[in-house]
């Protein structure tokens, strides 16, 4: 009690700062699931083959193949309760059976499923302030020499030195973050560093972006299903940070017109890049040198002079945290831009970033 009162203490004071309201007045979550292991992309989650016994309820082994379960899903039937039906269609309760964005949605339950605590946000006035448009993709930056990177899917256990990084060069970044996928928990489960490291992310003047809640291709699920996938995010956030946020990128950059509809709706910017570093295909000491060699290319002769600069990575990939980023830094100071964050360098105003969340618990 103690400790969160202090913790409250600390928070409450830096929020001066940035004029943010109180955070955590929903209290917190606990949920299991196993801390991060991997990309949320399709083809990099353990495969559940034929069904033997040889496996623990607690496996959090992401790489090990399971093999449990009755079968479930397309021509099978629906797991049991609380069940999970895996992305290879066998029914169990393990990190691999229920991680999103791979457990199959409606053939049992998911990760996908859980359910922030709180009231939802669905009801809060959502203006469409400021200069940047809504529910329109957007590729550039508007400020010359400005270089905002963008790190999606986190947060994960390599943020932390990530955040210890952009500090010691002093750059400002934006953090498309996603509520619980990967098997990482739910992000407002403060029994797990992930809502403290985005209260850090906060703080230290980053930008907190919205990734959807399990990183479900919006463009492969329900209507319904989609805005629950923005709309739970929004809920996790504000129970860390007391509001959430106006920018969101799709994941697998996937959102057909229907969902730009829907998003504009909600009152979200839609932000793509202009540069893709291709981390999460580089993540080896061998190969991430052809990141490096693509920011160095259109940093050594933007066209026009000054080309501003929105560029994508992963703060789940380590070579990402502990090789590319510092490189990418040293070379944005060397080209004489200024690493910010999305909200800055589309010129828009702070205040439209977020949206505050001032209902009492029990209205
Ligand atoms: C960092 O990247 C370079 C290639 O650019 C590689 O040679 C080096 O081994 C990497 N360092 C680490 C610690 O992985
Ligand atoms: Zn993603």
């Amino acid at each position: 009690m103690i400790f969160v009162y202090i913790l409250f203490l600390l928070y409450a004071s830096v929020s001066l700062q940035y004029h943010v309201p109180v955070a955590n007045q929903y209290g917190q979550n606990l949920l299991s699931a196993r801390d991060n292991e991997q990309d949320s992309r399709p083809n990099r989650i353990a495969v559940l083959e034929e069904p033997t016994n040889d496996i623990h309820p607690d496996q959090h082994d992401g790489l090990r193949k399971a093999r449990l379960g009755e079968r479930c899903g397309q021509g099978h039937k629906k797991c049991k309760a609380h069940l999970c039906c895996s992305p290879a269609g066998y029914c169990g309760m393990t990190a691999a059976h229920c991680k999103s964005p791979d457990c199959q949605i409606g053939w049992g339950t998911c990760d996908a499923d859980k359910v922030p605590q709180g009231l939802p946000t669905k009801e809060i006035q959502r203006p469409q302030n400021g200069p940047v448009p809504y529910g329109e993709v957007i590729v550039t930056c508007k400020t010359s020499y400005t270089f905002a990177m963008t790190f999606d899917d986190g947060p994960n256990e390599f943020t932390r030195d990530l955040l210890d990084l952009l500090d010691k060069y002093k750059a400002k970044a934006t953090f498309f973050v996603t509520g619980v996928n990967s098997g990482k928990g739910q992000i407002d489960d403060f029994s797990r560093p992930w809502g403290s490291l985005i209260q850090r992310m906060h703080y230290s003047g980053h930008q907190i972006a919205s990734h959807t809640w399990s990183h479900q291709d919006l463009t492969a699920v329900s209507r319904e299903q989609r805005h629950q996938q923005i709309l739970k995010n929004e809920a996790a956030l504000r129970n860390i940070l007391g509001g959430f946020p106006t920018y969101m990128r799709p994941p697998y950059s996937k959102c057909d017109h229907a969902c730009l509809r829907d998003v504009e709706q909600l009152g979200y910017h839609v932000i793509s890049f202009n540069l893709d570093t291709a981390d999460y295909l580089n993540d080896s000491p061998e190969k991430i040198q052809r990141s490096k060699d693509i920011v160095n290319k259109a940093l050594s002769k933007p066209s026009p002079a000054g080309r501003p600069f929105l560029a994508i990575g992963h703060d789940i990939h380590a070579q990402t945290v502990y090789n590319l980023t510092e490189y990418i830094l040293r070379r944005v100071n060397e080209a004489g831009y200024r690493a910010v964050t999305v909200g800055e360098c589309l010129e828009d105003p702070r205040d439209n970033w977020y949206r505050w969340d001032y209902r009492k618990k029990s209205d």
